[in-house]
């Protein structure tokens, strides 16, 4: 029996831990809280919306007020903290969005964790959901392992770093009951398609450009949301206090590499020329800061509770691409609006 408090919980990884955790735990009581920005999605959770054990409030993680109104209604004896801006980009154009929900929002929910459980720590876990971009950028070889040192580029990664030093720190001050799990790309259905392949997918189905940054020579470890969903659960349960772990896919690729592939399961899938989505490949301006490489030693959570992904790339990747596929009306209802600004403002 656990009362849970999962923030983020209608983004794309967290919907994922969402449902995992609802479906797989009908004892918990479960509350996501999700303040339902543009990444955020009720149509995500539509298949456990009514599911005794969960509730959604929509609000902020910097709202103090609410977070204690939420621990003192809840009592919650956990917190799996997904809630964040996540992508680069934006974090280039509005660093300052940046550190109030990553930063202050962490802060907040710490706060009130340690203010609530008040030193009785057994049985309390707060779960820090983080990303191997703290680590800065590795050169043609070597991995991150949980000892790299943090040396974050952006001012996305350089806000997750502060927040996972801000749990650390409340872990060693106070001794607050953590974990903390730095992950490396993840991909597969509900991301929303500002990230590589969501992009990549919709501009194809819709015969748009492919801008691929500087010389597409940049490489990443994906893995398969569900499977980082998996790793969650199995680190939030049987994971040590005080501890971080890295996961990642073992499976690095080259933008390029990999924007190929997927233009080649695309034409199948639409049953189009092969090489015609190749064609809509263009390179266009980098991204200033652009790490050149992030890859993953995740021996630690392998050795010590026996994870690892289970699925492989090409399964994942066009799993992801059918669920696109045939989930068009999300798609059609997530990038019209807002995004069509975004996407003018990024790309033209
Ligand atoms: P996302 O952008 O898809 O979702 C973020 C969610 O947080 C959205 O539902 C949004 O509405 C919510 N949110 C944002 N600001 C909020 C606030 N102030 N208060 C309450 N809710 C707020 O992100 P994602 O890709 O699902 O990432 C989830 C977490 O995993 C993040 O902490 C991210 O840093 C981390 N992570 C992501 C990846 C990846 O490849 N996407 C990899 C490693 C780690
Ligand atoms: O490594 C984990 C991180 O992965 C997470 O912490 C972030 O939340 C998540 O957004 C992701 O960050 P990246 O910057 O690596 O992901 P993105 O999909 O934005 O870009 C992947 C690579 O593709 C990167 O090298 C930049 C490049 N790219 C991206 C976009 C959006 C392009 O070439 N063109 C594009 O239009």
């Amino acid at each position: 029996m656990k009362k849970m408090l999962i923030t983020g919980g209608a983004g794309f990884i967290g919907s994922h831990v969402t449902r995992l955790i609802v479906n797989k735990y009908p004892s918990y009581d479960i509350v996501n809280l999700d303040a339902l920005t543009y990444a955020g999605n009720l149509e995500n959770l539509k298949d456990i919306e009514s599911a005794p054990n969960y509730t959604f409030v929509k609000g902020n993680i910097t709202d103090s007020i609410l977070m204690a109104k939420l621990f003192g209604q809840y009592s919650f004896d956990a917190v799996v903290h997904l809630a964040a801006e996540s992508h680069v980009d934006r974090s280039i154009n509005d660093p300052m969005a940046f550190a109030k929900t990553n930063i202050l929002g962490t802060i907040n929910l710490l706060n009130e964790a340690k203010r609530t459980w008040n030193g009785k720590w057994e049985g309390k876990r707060f779960y820090h959901v983080s990303t191997d971009e703290v680590y800065g950028t590795l050169g043609e070889s070597g991995l991150f392992t949980e000892n790299t040192p943090y040396n974050p580029n952006s001012p996305y990664s350089a806000s997750k770093a502060s927040s996972d030093h801000f749990v650390r720190a409340y872990g060693e001050t106070y001794g607050l009951p953590y974990i903390i799990s730095n992950c490396s790309n993840n991909y597969g259905p509900n991301q929303f398609p500002e990230k590589l392949i969501p992009l990549f997918i919709n501009n194809i189905i819709n015969n748009k450009p492919l801008p691929v940054y500087g010389d597409g020579n940049y490489t990443r470890d994906w893995l398969y949301v569900k499977d980082h969903a998996s790793s969650i659960d199995l680190l939030f349960h049987e994971g040590k206090n005080s501890e971080t772990y890295n996961i990642g896919g073992f499976n690095e690729w080259k933008n390029i590499d990999l924007v190929k592939l997927l233009c080649r399961i695309m034409d199948k899938k639409l049953q189009r020329i092969s090489g015609t989505s190749e064609k809509l490949i263009t390179f266009v301006k980098d991204r200033p800061g652009h790490d050149l490489r992030y890859a993953i030693d995740a021996s630690k959570i392998n050795q010590d509770l026996g994870w690892k992904p289970s699925v492989t790339f090409e399964e994942g990747l066009t799993k992801t691409i059918e669920w696109y596929l045939s989930n068009e009306v999300w798609l059609k209802s997530v990038t019209s609006g807002d995004y069509q600004n975004y996407y003018t403002k990024q790309y033209n």
